[in-house]
């Protein structure tokens, strides 16, 4: 995508990536070929009790995205547009896997551009990767299942050290 202006055009993909999917990634590389620069922004809930600390989570994206020059892993709290405004960013970038993600997704999208002036760019999950969740990954692990064909190996890796009864 080219920039209207000179500045570079800076996305932020926000999420919780508890874990990382393969359809996480692989919007992390089609959003990357689109933008300048994408921040992928991890929130730091304090209300959720986590699979991985949000560190570790931020280690395994920069390992599974070391080949994309222009991706970083970082973490924010409070309002994702304040967050957007001291880094810079003009555009959030999202992924929609079915008609069920997108009632939430317009009220995001609709709050941060009132907000705070942001766009939120969709884009339609690859369809291999429509039917991954985090929240599937977790429960499948939890339930002792192997869900290695379903994140990137960074993650497998750590998810097998955690789980070693995995199928
Ligand atoms: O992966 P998730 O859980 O769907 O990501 C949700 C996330 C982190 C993008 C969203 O909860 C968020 O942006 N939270 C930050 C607080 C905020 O700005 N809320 C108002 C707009 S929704």
């Amino acid at each position: 995508m080219t920039s209207v202006s000179s500045r570079p055009l800076v996305a932020i993909y926000p999420g919780s990536f508890d874990p990382l999917t393969n359809g996480h990634l692989d919007l992390i590389s089609r959003g990357a070929s689109l933008f300048d620069r994408l921040l992928i922004a991890i929130l730091r809930n304090t209300q959720k009790a986590p699979l991985f600390p949000v560190d570790e989570r931020i280690q395994m994206i920069r390992e599974a995205s070391s080949h994309l020059e222009n991706v970083e892993a970082d973490s924010f709290e409070g309002l994702l547009v304040d967050y957007a405004a001291r880094r810079g960013a003009s555009v959030f970038l999202r992924g929609i896997r079915a008609v069920s993600d997108y009632e939430a997704e317009l009220q995001m999208a609709l709050l941060n551009r009132r907000m705070g002036g942001v766009e939120t760019i969709f884009l339609m999950a690859g369809e291999e990767f429509s039917f991954l969740s985090s929240r599937m990954i977790k429960e499948i692990v939890t339930l002792g299942g192997d869900v290695s064909n379903f994140v990137p190996a960074p993650v497998a890796a750590r998810l097998r050290k955690r789980f070693p009864g995995q199928r």
